[in-house]
């Protein structure tokens, strides 16, 4: 069985997944990490299965609760490809983060992938990404890692950098504007952390959030925002890494 195992709260994350995951045409099993009451200790893999195991790069590192998510799962052997997801700035130790994990979890950890997509707090940088030119990359990228994992051999090792970089909680969480919130819910079941109260969608527990844009993003009626003042703070800070356009990496 092929599992597609993401975290991708504002759907860039998953669209690469998806392209790195298109040499495989039979049905593929979706496993949500996102999904807060989902069993993850449940799942246990097979050496027959291969799963593709993707997240996006908060602060150069996996995001702390996909990361405790997916050292619940057990790999058994199984077949993993490794992907991370930034926003044009930088990866940093994800990869090497993830495989670690992987590798704990008993997975063999055969090809990795860095890939970018729409910065998804700042989305004037990388926007429309992964774009025509990436989407071919991917869809190639895809059948040689597929080739790959039929030579059973694991994949190369990733830059190294140790310690790993420190995680910087972000005291940062979107707003609701009232007048614009037509208190439907669907903010609250997106959230990873169940940050946002259910009876009343325009609170939302700070100490909970992880500032994942998750809300942001699926919010159909954009009553959910980041304070202007804080964007165009992080806008600055991002400006002079994110500006020039980076390309994907693959390892295998
Ligand atoms: C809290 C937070 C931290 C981020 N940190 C980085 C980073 O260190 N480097 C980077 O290039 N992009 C960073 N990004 C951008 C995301 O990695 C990128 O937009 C990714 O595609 C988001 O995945 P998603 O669309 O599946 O949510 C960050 C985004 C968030 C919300
Ligand atoms: S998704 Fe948007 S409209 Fe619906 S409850 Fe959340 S903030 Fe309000
Ligand atoms: S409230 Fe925070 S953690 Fe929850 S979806 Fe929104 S940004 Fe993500």
């Amino acid at each position: 069985m092929f599992y597609m195992i993401t975290f991708s709260p504002a759907g860039g994350t998953k669209r690469c997944a998806n392209y790195l995951a298109s040499a495989w045409t039979e049905r593929k099993k979706q496993i949500d990490l996102i999904n807060r009451v989902d069993h993850f200790d449940e799942y246990e893999f097979t050496a027959d299965d291969i799963c593709l195991v993707a997240v996006p790069v908060f602060s150069g590192r996996v995001p702390s609760v996909a990361a405790e998510r997916i050292k619940m799962l057990r790999g058994n052997g199984a077949k993993a490809i490794a992907v991370a997801v930034y926003g044009n700035q930088l990866y940093g130790d994800t990869l090497l983060e993830l495989s670690e994990i992987l590798r704990n979890d008993g997975f063999r950890v055969m090809a990795a992938a860095a890939t970018i997509a729409q910065h998804s707090v700042a989305g004037e940088f990388a926007p429309g990404r992964p774009d025509a030119d990436d989407i071919r990359q991917l869809k190639e990228w895809s059948v040689q890692i597929k080739q790959k994992l039929e030579s059973h051999e694991e994949a190369e090792a990733f830059p190294p950098s140790r310690p790993y970089r420190e995680v910087h909680d972000t005291p940062v969480t979107p707003r609701t504007d009232r007048s614009l919130c037509a208190y439907c819910g669907v903010c609250v079941s997106r959230c990873p952390t169940d940050a946002i109260l259910r009876e009343n969608p325009d609170q939302t527990d700070v100490d909970k959030c992880i500032f994942c844009m998750g809300c942001v993003s699926i919010c159909p009626r954009e009553a959910r925002t980041v304070e202007p003042e804080i964007l165009a703070k992080a806008k600055l800070a991002l400006q002079d890494e994110c500006a020039e356009r980076k390309e994907n990496e693959l390892f295998l």
